[in-house]
């Protein structure tokens, strides 16, 4: 039986380490069981290990400890293997300046013996996704940054690979091009099996496209599940405050209060997950009164991913 069947995952890593030198630590022991055919969205803010999982998922970096696989193969013995399976756009543009763009298209659907008529069939499909029907035909160093971008990630795209990595597909994109990508990528998945992991700094793009997301920060999965169990974590509403005064008090009265699931203070916020946000507003209210906090600013909201984020870092999430 071959290791694929056997794991049934396609991607999958286990305690997977990377350290640059001795301060750096980027990634810390990362477990990951991605099912075939879903989307999973890596989460996390600046710095927190997303590019340095990717790279080395994806060959190109090796792993100081830990190990990894992906379609079934073992992405330092079997390194080969998992790049004829597999596509990936990175953050960061490695273009040919000196290409058209039609022709960096036409360059990587031939390293992967893809034949003429679909090449053609496909750079046409994937230049009317991202809108760069008329620059085709330009040099790429007259390409600006968004559209270096743009053509980067539909390179990705080409060659239809089994297991597809985005990192941060959407940055520069504007909110077309957002759009369209996103139903782009729903449709690989529906109707050709492709299993996607992607990172990205947008909550809702995240909560909108994943089957499964996992928050991450300092090279830790610190959470990780479909966006609603995430989400009903939370408690069925968040009741957001703004205000001065003993807010350590005030905290400590809201965690005591049956009806709070949790309660984060971050920079500025305090957030309350409530059963009901409508019918609690006003105990919260007095909550902060009777325990010498004045509120300036209250609201309540349904918990998103940024609330989430919030929840397990304590931070606010940076757009
Ligand atoms: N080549 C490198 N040498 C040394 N340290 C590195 C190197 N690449 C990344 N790092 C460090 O490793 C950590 C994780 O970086 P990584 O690029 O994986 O984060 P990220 O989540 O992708 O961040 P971003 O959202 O900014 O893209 C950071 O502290 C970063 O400074
Ligand atoms: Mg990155």
């Amino acid at each position: 039986m071959n290791d694929k069947v056997f794991s049934g995952l396609a991607i999958e890593a286990k305690d997977l380490v990377k350290r640059y030198n001795e301060e750096v630590l980027a990634v810390d022991g990362i477990d990951l069981a991605i099912e075939t055919n879903t989307i999973y969205s890596l989460l996390g803010p600046n710095g927190a290990g997303k590019t340095t999982t990717l790279s080395m998922l994806t060959t190109l970096l090796e792993p100081t400890a830990g190990s990894a696989r992906v379609c079934g193969l073992d992405v330092v013995k079997q390194a080969n293997d998992v790049r004829n399976c597999i596509g990936v756009t990175f953050q960061e543009t490695v273009l040919d300046d000196a290409l058209t763009g039609r022709q960096a298209l036409d360059f990587h659907g031939k390293l992967y013996n893809q034949n003429k008529a679909k090449r053609q069939a496909k750079i046409k499909e994937l230049l009317a996704l991202v809108e760069l029907e008329e620059a085709a035909d330009r040099k790429i160093k007259t390409y600006s940054g968004g559209m270096k971008r743009r053509l980067e990630l539909i390179r990705g795209l080409m060659t239809e690979p089994e297991v597809l990595f985005l990192d941060e597909p959407t940055l520069g994109l504007d909110p077309q091009s957002r759009a369209r990508l996103g139903d782009y990528i729903q449709d690989l998945k529906e109707n050709q099996g492709l299993t996607l992991l992607l990172t990205t700094h947008y909550m809702d793009e995240a909560q909108l496209l994943s089957d499964k997301v996992g928050i991450i920060d300092h090279g830790k999965i610190i959470a990780e599940g479909t966006p609603r169990e995430l989400i009903e974590k939370m408690g069925a509403d968040v009741i957001r405050i703004e205000g001065q005064g003993d807010s350590g008090r005030f905290e400590e009265k809201l965690r005591s209060l049956p009806f709070t699931q949790q309660v984060v203070a971050g920079d500025s916020l305090i957030q309350v997950g409530v059963d009901s946000g409508n019918r609690r507003l006003v105990e919260v209210i007095s909550a902060a009164g009777d325990n010498g906090f004045r509120i300036e600013d209250i609201s309540v909201a349904k918990p998103s991913l940024g609330d989430v984020f919030l929840k397990y870092t304590g931070r606010q999430f940076r757009d």
